[in-house]
């Protein structure tokens, strides 16, 4: 397993561009509809596997789940700079982020700690896709400067801990029927909120909703990201012996980095 170490990046999101991603506006709602659920979703992540960390013997996860709760918290805390940055841009987004915290904050307290560490598993299993589409598909190299260097920040860093939930599920209860259970639910949840804050920032844009196609087409080198988180995300885990460390993933973010001059901070060590 990789040895996973917190970092703490200092960017500076004061002059982002209000359609950061590719000049775009629909580009960004869909890249926003995604971080706008961050915050309070890795708090969840975390959440999930702190409930079952005593349970765990092997000395190797545990310094694993240590180093995936730090990167977690650095996570939420920069993407909720992020969603302050999207105000003073002039999105209203405080409605929908009550309404998306308040309703999955009511989902978690009536599902089993087990399923919630089922969902943690399955969705770091999506961000760790999405974080890899996201160096392969050169689809950073269309995003402003500051969030290229947070996303590439937080892509990384999903990749480093991709298997730490997974392994802690698979401590905890190796059913197959309860991994697939997370799947599904982690696919309702996050397509759900995903798709509803993308059509929230939409309709803040002159075009709207209908004419979100239109102004997609005009992205050079459009990536279909969501269909390949998705669909290949599912596929995927639907396999029985499947494993995160089989996406052999763990020298992309510093490949992609090096051919642009980029680096990551240094790490920080905590104490126990
Ligand atoms: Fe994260
Ligand atoms: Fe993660």
């Amino acid at each position: 397993m990789n040895q996973i170490v917190p970092r703490d990046l200092d960017v500076d999101l004061a002059t982002l561009p209000r359609h950061w991603m590719a000049n775009n506006a629909t580009a960004t709602a869909i890249a926003n509809g995604v971080n706008l659920l961050f915050p309070h979703g890795e708090r969840f992540f975390v959440r999930s596997v702190n409930q079952f960390r005593d349970q765990i013997d092997d000395p190797a996860l545990r310094a694993a789940i240590k180093g995936f709760f730090g990167q977690e918290g650095r996570h939420a805390h920069a993407h909720d700079e992020l969603n302050a940055t999207l105000r003073t841009q002039g999105f209203e987004v405080d409605q929908f982020l009550d309404h998306y915290r308040r309703l999955s904050s009511w989902l978690e307290a009536h599902t089993p700690p087990k399923l919630s560490l089922a969902v943690t598993a399955a969705a770091e299993h999506f961000t760790a896709i999405l974080a890899e589409g996201a160096f392969s598909l050169n689809m950073l190299d269309q995003a402003a400067p500051a969030m290229r260097q947070l996303l590439a920040w937080h892509a990384a860093e999903e990749i480093e801990h991709r298997a730490v939930a997974f392994d802690v599920l698979q401590a905890i209860d190796p059913s197959y029927a309860l991994r697939i259970a997370g799947l599904i639910y982690a696919t309702i949840v996050l397509g759900g909120f995903w798709l509803w804050g993308a059509l929230m920032l939409l309709r803040q844009e002159p075009g709207g909703v209908l004419g979100a196609r239109r102004d997609l087409g005009r992205v050079p080198r459009r990536q279909p990201i969501v269909r390949r988180v998705f669909l290949r995300g599912i596929r995927q885990y639907l396999a029985r012996d499947f494993h995160p460390s089989h996406n052999t993933t763990d020298r992309l973010a510093s490949e992609w980095m090096a051919a642009r001059g980029m680096s990551l901070p240094g790490a920080i060590t905590e104490a126990a």
